[in-house]
């Protein structure tokens, strides 16, 4: 390595500041070769205990440490801003850029050759990922890991995707709040981050698939040794990856973008993942549209029987194979032409560790289990711009569906009515909710799919259409619509909807349209 290292520029100084940058470090028992021009190897920990799904990264950190001392750098751990996703109010969204300028700043700010983000929760993973991108030195992810399988009374439960269900349950009399509090128990029974493909898990290979991890990352659950194996390793090839100067402008192409949009129709992924990677790519200078998510990923066949679009969870995903199962299969459409952080290709990565040994989990690309699962844009005067809906998450029969909107105002007036026994709405209506968009709800929320009034619950019914510019939760299903833009609260014509009008679905045609003509609205 004969380029002299950024961290050079701070420790390799012979004058007054030279003594400032290495004598405080030195307080904390590091002897004087640590400064000899070594790779200076950040390690971004997103710990905190009030983020419960990277509460155990001190753990990885300390197992990035010993790799990266292994291979000759010089590991030195700080934190960022945690964004977790259950107790963080108004909603984890809000902050994301907030946290990515906390990851951007730090990694630039200070004597750093190369980072390591160790990542877990939905925003932890694109926030630092973006602050990475925009600083551009090698850069590594180490995913924290799902938890393991959820276990209730003898059945598989999911995080999240199960507390929508115990809701529904509560609500209908069939589970008692005793028997709620014993399954939050059983739902949440390790350490690590949602364990359904909901947006940490969607994030978890999302990196993946981009190359910004080593290979079959994603899948690891966090309670397995080998995810601390995978931290150690990953802590080695920074140091190697500093050495080769194998910055992340490398890795994140256009082409490695169309990769990950493909991997993520595959793995049945969250419609969050729409918003993250076109974040990413903003950073990183990769022109990416909305159309392009449609366009790429929409025709690429689920294979991942995974909740909330499947019956399994990302332990049996592990086993199964994880990741390299899915990216073989894929290989015929997936480019070539990328880089990982190993400095090969994906199909170079994965020689060896392609068998699969569940085919109920991940299905072959030629039965899979849905034909075309990417997710959808849709269009019409209600979405000039587009919106998006999951058809691996939704219902095939409500996908081309033309019903009575009902419709609320805000949150706010959704909450209070919903289950009032005189609103005037049954199943074949579409449910819209107005004003949760970026500007009409700052952050976003996750409420694009609101739960079913309950009268129509105690009918059995499970899924109607409904339409937001909200998102929603990764863990969540039904057939929403959702992101729909121009927004209410800029004046969309989503805020012109008004009860009693018809709305069309047709997610073939791509089509959303509300029947008013052009002059009524
Ligand atoms: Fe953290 Fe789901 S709440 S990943």
């Amino acid at each position: 390595m004969s380029r002299e290292l950024r961290s050079q520029g701070w420790f390799g100084k012979k004058d007054k500041d030279g003594i400032i940058y290495r004598s405080w470090m030195k307080n904390q028992g590091m002897p004087n070769d640590m400064f000899d021009g070594r790779p200076v190897i950040g390690i971004c920990n997103t710990f905190s205990e009030l983020t419960p799904c990277n509460a155990h990264f001190h753990s990885h950190a300390e197992a990035v440490k010993k790799g990266v001392l292994e291979a000759g750098g010089f590991p030195v751990e700080f934190p960022i801003m945690s964004l977790g996703e259950t107790l963080l109010k108004p909603t984890a969204m809000l902050f994301r850029n907030l946290a990515s300028m906390d990851a951007e700043e730090s990694i630039r700010g200070n004597p750093i050759d190369g980072v390591v983000l160790l990542t877990g929760c939905d925003k932890t993973t694109p926030s630092t990922v973006m602050g990475a991108a925009s600083v551009g030195l090698p850069t590594i992810v180490v995913p924290g890991g799902p938890m393991l399988n959820g276990r209730y009374k003898g059945q598989t439960i999911g995080s999240g995707t199960h507390v929508w269900k115990f809701d529904e349950d509560m609500k209908t009399g069939k589970m008692t709040q005793e028997d709620c509090e014993f399954a939050e128990s059983c739902m949440s029974r390790s350490i690590g981050h949602c364990m359904t493909m909901g947006t940490a898990s969607t994030m978890a290979c999302m990196v993946e698939s981009l190359g910004l991890t080593l290979s079959g990352a994603a899948a690891i659950p966090a309670a397995d040794s080998r995810k601390k194996q995978m931290a150690q390793l990953s802590g080695r090839r920074i140091v190697e990856m500093v050495k080769e100067n194998l910055t992340i402008d490398k890795i994140l192409t256009r082409e490695a973008f169309e990769n990950s949009i493909k991997v993520n129709a595959a793995v049945g992924g969250s419609s969050n993942f729409i918003i993250h990677l076109t974040a990413i790519a903003g950073r990183i200078g990769v022109e990416l549209n909305l159309e392009d998510f449609d366009t790429i990923g929409s025709k690429i066949p689920l294979l991942l029987n995974l909740m909330p679009s499947g019956k399994f969870l990302m332990e049996d995903f592990y086993y199964a194979g994880g990741l390299p199962v899915i990216l073989n299969e894929l290989k015929e459409h997936l480019h070539k032409n990328v880089i990982t952080v190993t400095g090969k290709n994906h199909h170079d990565n994965i020689k060896g560790t392609t068998d699969c040994y569940n085919r109920e989990v991940i299905a072959s690309y030629e039965q899979p289990l849905i034909p075309e699962a990417g997710c959808v844009v849709v269009k019409g005067n209600i979405a000039l711009n587009g919106a998006v809906i999951k058809p691996s998450a939704a219902t095939p029969a409500l996908m081309k569906h033309t019903g009575r909107a009902v419709v609320f105002e805000s949150i706010e007036d959704y909450n209070e009515r919903i289950d009032d026994p005189n609103l005037d709405i049954d199943e074949n209506c579409v449910m819209v909710l107005k004003y949760v968009g970026p500007v009409g709800y700052p952050g976003m929320p996750e409420v694009g799919n609101m739960a079913l009034p309950k009268k129509i619950l105690e009918k059995g019914i499970k899924d109607m259409v409904r339409i937001s510019d909200g998102r929603m939760s990764g863990t969540a299903y039904g057939t929403a619509v959702l992101h729909v833009s121009p927004e209410s609260a800029i004046g969309g014509n989503l805020a012109l909807i008004q009860n009693g009008d018809m709305i069309e679905l047709d997610v073939s045609q791509r089509k959303l349209h509300l029947h008013v003509s052009d002059e009524d609205l």
